[in-house]
């Protein structure tokens, strides 16, 4: 199992932004998580990364109780994490080699490693060959193509998205939630936050919903692949 939440709430100035919030994810499992804005998505992705705690309840990842990291520990923790974001937030004075190997120069990765990784990374996000192309240079797919990229260099064993797709017209959009879906061939546990229903339905991959803070669905489409 790679994620556990028991009962877990999250409280901002009297008001529940995620409340009783209760599920498992297997390990290598590719989730989505849906709800109209507000419903508590970004929330629920901000306690996984230990942005934001919870007001109550439990939560594991890997087997780790996230309540016994310290400040101190973040960095070890957030280490096994990949995150993307709408905003691709990509260094745009440098190039993709570059903003593709930011993580693991900051990591402390050998410059072999690197000259390895990258290219290969590129290459799993459709982007092989594209080194020297600076941000600018690509459309708004490849962009977020390069973020993606960016996110699973260090070959995270979680990999958070929220609204990845929120900036591409709808074709765009299914070819990165594709995208999304055959990364999980690396073992990797994929949960991805989008308001998006239909663009999900398309998909069809087990879907948390959220409303107003609550769980209200928890389904797996039933010809679903994998998982
Ligand atoms: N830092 C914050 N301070 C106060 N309220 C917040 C904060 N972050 C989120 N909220 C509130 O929590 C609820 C859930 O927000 P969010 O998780 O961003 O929803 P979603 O990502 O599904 O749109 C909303 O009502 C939002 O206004
Ligand atoms: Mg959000």
């Amino acid at each position: 199992m790679s994620i556990r939440f028991e009962l877990v709430s999250k409280r901002y100035e009297g008001r529940d932004a995620l409340a009783d919030i209760s599920f498992l994810v297997d390990s290598g499992e590719f989730v989505f998580v849906t709800g109209h804005s507000g419903a508590g998505k970004s929330t629920l992705l901000k306690l996984l990364a230990l942005i934001e705690r919870p007001t109550s309840g439990i939560i594991e990842v890997f087997g780790e109780r996230l309540s016994k990291i310290s400040r101190r520990q973040l960095a070890r923790y957030r280490r096994q994490l990949g995150l993307v974001f709408q905003d691709h937030r990509l260094l745009l004075d440098r190039n993709a080699f570059d903003n593709v190997a930011l993580p693991l120069r900051l990591d402390g990765y050998p410059e072999t490693a690197i000259l390895r990784r990258v290219p290969a990374a590129l290459a799993q996000v459709g982007l092989g060959g594209r080194e020297s192309s600076m941000p600018a240079q690509l459309s708004t797919g490849e962009q977020q193509r390069l973020g993606i990229a960016r996110a699973v260099v260090c070959t995270p064993r979680l990999l958070l998205a929220d609204e990845p797709t929120g900036n591409l017209d709808p074709q765009l959009a299914v070819e990165i939630m594709e995208l999304f879906v055959s990364l999980k061939t690396q073992g990797t546990t994929v949960i991805v936050a989008s308001h998006d229903l239909p663009l999900i339905q398309k998909i069809r991959r087990r879907t948390i919903v959220l409303e107003h803070g609550r769980q209200i669905d928890d389904f797996r489409p039933e010809n679903a692949h994998g998982s």
